[in-house]
């Protein structure tokens, strides 16, 4: 057992408990009026903006915070992490998506080999089916040019891939106006039979993108897209060379399931699958939006990644925004934290977030395998701001939970300042009307009645509560590079809280036992009767047989 003081044992977690009974006792409106507060809490890198004075601290707890970093050596941590130490424990890993935004001039060894070569050469293969496809080179089976891509993946072979498309649907180039690039997920064939519904064989482009190249969902999803296009010619090794692209760290698997080397984009152990929209399977994106706007997402990123490992802890962003995590959902026990971009493009952007923070984070053992006696990861989920001020806000001002929340703001938009027309200005007034939101919301989550012109004789179903703490996060304006340096920003922001909360980010143990048992209840769908099955689950498969009977009563 190492000599590690146990968390709970730190001088430094200590004082910060006691800070936290004391916050317990006050409310956000006794601290809003500070205005020393405000620019000691308010902190800029580059194109980005975090202000977190809307959160239940104050300087001595930022310190406080700051100093148990340091006890728990996070400097050290981050240096590993970005030199390719094996961060990842249970599976002997390293983490190095950071590697995969790195220049070409860099060099970084691991292993004894130098892992920038074959960055730049996968970003090379990306870039040349990119180049390829718009240039109407890349043709299907019967000669006419791609029309439609499919992307089908699962969670990072999806969901990061998906979000930066969406977010970047102003970036599309002449080149790649006439693509359109779709994605299919669920296991249940809903997206894809939809989809298919929709699309020539002749013209499109599948992309079968799986780390493990195992997932059932992506296996059972890419086997009804070939028989879609077998259907349309009988030829498995035509179809497949002009159709089918693999993205995986499996080359042998994809060869196993027909897809030949040209066609195949490799990637590396060392990069976690809800970290690699960088890699090759950020091949959509670069379809999308062309290889220039995909690299200047990578560039982005990497600004990020050098503010992350050179700034002091004490004014990096990151690292801040991670504090501010772990203060919240283990020193004041807020156990429900809300992303709330208040811009449409970054609607996905939450549910990005979902897999990055609590696969990596929703852990309760901590890296020497003792169980963790403080609370973890919050549950975390999120809609754009102001549609969900029409869903779920009435709990967030009036509701009996305490929740933390992140308010995201591209502060320029439709700055196209030669369109004077009428439609232009009205999306720009729009705009105008999204920011206000933003403001007033996390200011009324902040005050509650205090913002509001309530009075004794306010009856109490009338009343906010407020005390709801936020970060407030402004974006210069929403491109390509932008977009990167802020999904770095969340990397790094789970990173720095696994670090205090001493778990491992990297493994996701608790979903690889999802996967076993749904194969083993796909047989007893079969079987309907399985020896061993609890009796909950054995009723209900005889239930499933008997209602699948057409006209049985449930
Ligand atoms: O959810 C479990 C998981 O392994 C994720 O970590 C991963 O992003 C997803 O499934 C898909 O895995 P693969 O890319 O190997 O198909």
């Amino acid at each position: 057992m190492s000599n590690r003081i146990p968390r709970v044992e730190l001088g430094e977690w200590c004082y910060l408990q006691g800070k936290a009974k004391v916050m317990q006792r006050m409310h956000l409106r006794d601290l809003a009026d500070d205005k020393e507060r405000n620019q000691q809490l308010t902190f800029r890198a580059g194109p980005l903006l975090l202000d977190l004075s809307k959160q239940k601290m104050d300087e001595a707890i930022l310190t406080g915070l700051v100093k148990l970093a340091e006890a728990v050596e996070l400097p050290k941590a981050i240096q590993s992490l970005v030199t390719g130490d094996v961060v990842n424990n249970t599976e002997g890993r390293s983490a190095l998506h950071s590697a995969l935004r790195l220049p070409k001039s860099a060099t970084l060894c691991v292993g004894g080999q130098d892992v920038v070569p074959a960055v730049h050469h996968s970003l090379a293969r990306i870039s040349n089916i990119v180049q390829r496809v718009h240039s109407r080179q890349w043709r299907g089976f019967s000669g006419r040019a791609i029309t439609d891509v499919v992307n089908i993946g699962v969670g990072g072979s999806d969901l990061g891939p998906f979000m930066a498309c969406q977010a970047l649907n102003e970036f599309v180039p002449e080149a790649a106006a006439r693509l359109q690039v779709h994605f299919v997920s669920s296991i249940d064939g809903t997206q894809l039979a939809d989809l298919l519904g929709t699309l020539r064989p002749e013209t499109t482009l599948f992309i079968i993108s799986s780390k493990s190249f195992t997932t059932i969902d992506t296996l059972s999803n890419a086997h009804t897209a070939l028989q879609w296009m077998l259907k349309a010619i009988a030829d498995k090794d035509l179809v497949v060379a002009h159709h089918f692209i693999g993205i995986s760290t499996q080359p042998q698997r994809m060869s196993a399931w027909g897809i030949p080397e040209a066609n195949q984009i490799l990637f590396w152990e060392w990069v976690g699958g809800r970290f690699s929209l960088w890699s090759g399977i950020g091949l959509p994106i670069a379809l999308k939006v062309g290889m220039a706007n995909f690299e200047s997402m990578l560039a982005g990123a990497h600004f990020m990644d050098c503010h992350f490992s050179e700034q002091p802890l004490v004014s990096n962003l990151p690292v801040l925004l991670g504090l501010v995590g772990v203060w919240n959902a283990t020193f004041l026990d807020i156990r429900a934290h809300a992303i709330l971009p208040y811009d449409g493009r970054l609607k996905y952007f939450p549910s990005y977030l979902s897999q990055l923070e609590m696969e990596s984070n929703g852990k309760s053992v901590d890296k020497q395998g003792v169980a963790i006696p403080y609370s973890t990861c919050p549950v975390l989920w999120g809609e754009v701001g102001s549609n969900a001020q029409h869903a779920f806000y009435q709990l967030l001002h009036q509701g009996t939970q305490a929740v933390s929340s992140d308010f995201i703001a591209p502060v320029r938009r439709y700055t196209d300042y030669s369109d004077s027309g009428e439609a232009h200005k009205s999306l720009q007034s729009q705009h105008q009307l999204a920011l206000a939101n933003c403001l007033a919301q996390s200011r009324v989550l902040m005050l509650g009645d205090a913002s509001t012109d309530s009075d004794a004789n306010t009856p109490n179903f009338k009343r906010y509560r407020g005390n709801q703490p936020s970060t407030t996060l402004l974006i210069d304006e929403l491109t390509p590079y932008t977009l990167g340096a802020l999904v770095a920003l969340y990397e790094h922001k789970v990173f720095v809280m696994s670090v205090i909360w001493d778990v491992n980010p990297f493994d996701q143990w608790g979903v690889e036992l999802g996967k076993k048992i749904a194969d083993k209840m796909t047989q007893a769908l079969v079987d309907q009767v399985v020896e061993g099955l609890d009796a909950s689950t054995q009723y209900l498969l005889q239930k499933i047989a008997s209602m699948a009977e057409k006209g049985e009563q449930a």
